[in-house]
């Protein structure tokens, strides 16, 4: 099975998200595995008027979220059926595209740079980060962010059969690591779990000076 299959075998079995949250919310940014918990787009500082590309979009409901705030958006997954699904989801909110592409070939073939490049469980979270991190560096602009979530390391979450390593990290390493790559100002962190839950989230956010 080739890896865009496995992932869409892995998406077919998912649940689409809620169509409001808890405030009553059409569109929310969550950085991790719990509904209504955590931090929001502030993590980002101001959007509006700013390229976010996210890596591993999914249904792209983080990203649409984005760009409702004014950014322009570009999710990129390899797996096909993500495409469409977030099409039919979000295709109707000007400055949002879809593309079905495995992240490196995409940063690899692009010329076009960004402000913000994402990725909430997705590709930098599967990819190795000696990579891929280099990729991202060369097309965020001057002062942009790359900001990701994903479980701890011994987390159990998701490995489709094929989808190959999953880089777990922990906080420290992921400082040694993006600053190995150039990335300044790196923040990495455990957001705590929601009472009566045992696994928290990896939030990391990085600049490129
Ligand atoms: C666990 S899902 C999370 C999806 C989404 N970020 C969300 O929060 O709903 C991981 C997503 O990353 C995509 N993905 C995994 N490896 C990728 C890669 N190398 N390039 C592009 N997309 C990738 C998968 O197809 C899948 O849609």
């Amino acid at each position: 099975m080739s890896l865009a299959e496995s992932w869409d075998r892995y998406a077919a079995g998912n649940k689409p998200r809620r169509a409001v949250n808890a405030k009553g919310d059409t569109t929310w940014l969550n950085w991790t595995q719990y509904a209504d918990h955590g931090p929001n787009e502030s993590v980002l500082g101001p959007v509006a008027g700013r390229r976010v590309l996210k890596l591993g979009s999914g249904s792209g409901d983080n990203l649409a979220h984005l760009v409702t705030l004014g950014a322009t958006g570009l999710g990129v997954d390899l797996a096909p059926t993500r495409e469409k699904v977030a099409r039919e989801r979000w295709g109707n909110l000007p400055g949002l595209e879809f593309r079905t592409a495995e992240a490196t070939a995409f940063l690899r073939g692009t010329d076009e740079t960004f402000d913000v490049v994402l990725s909430i469980f997705g590709a930098v979270w599967f990819v190795d980060p000696d990579t891929l991190l280099p990729l991202i560096r060369s097309r965020l602009t001057r002062g942009g962010i790359l900001a990701f979530s994903h479980l701890p390391p011994g987390g159990e979450g998701p490995k489709p059969a094929g989808a190959g390593l999953r880089h777990d990290r922990t906080p420290h390493e992921w400082e040694r690591i993006l600053t190995r790559h150039g990335f300044s100002d790196v923040r990495a962190s455990l957001i705590d779990p929601p009472e009566g839950r045992a696994v928290g989230t990896m939030l990391v956010r990085a600049l490129v000076a």
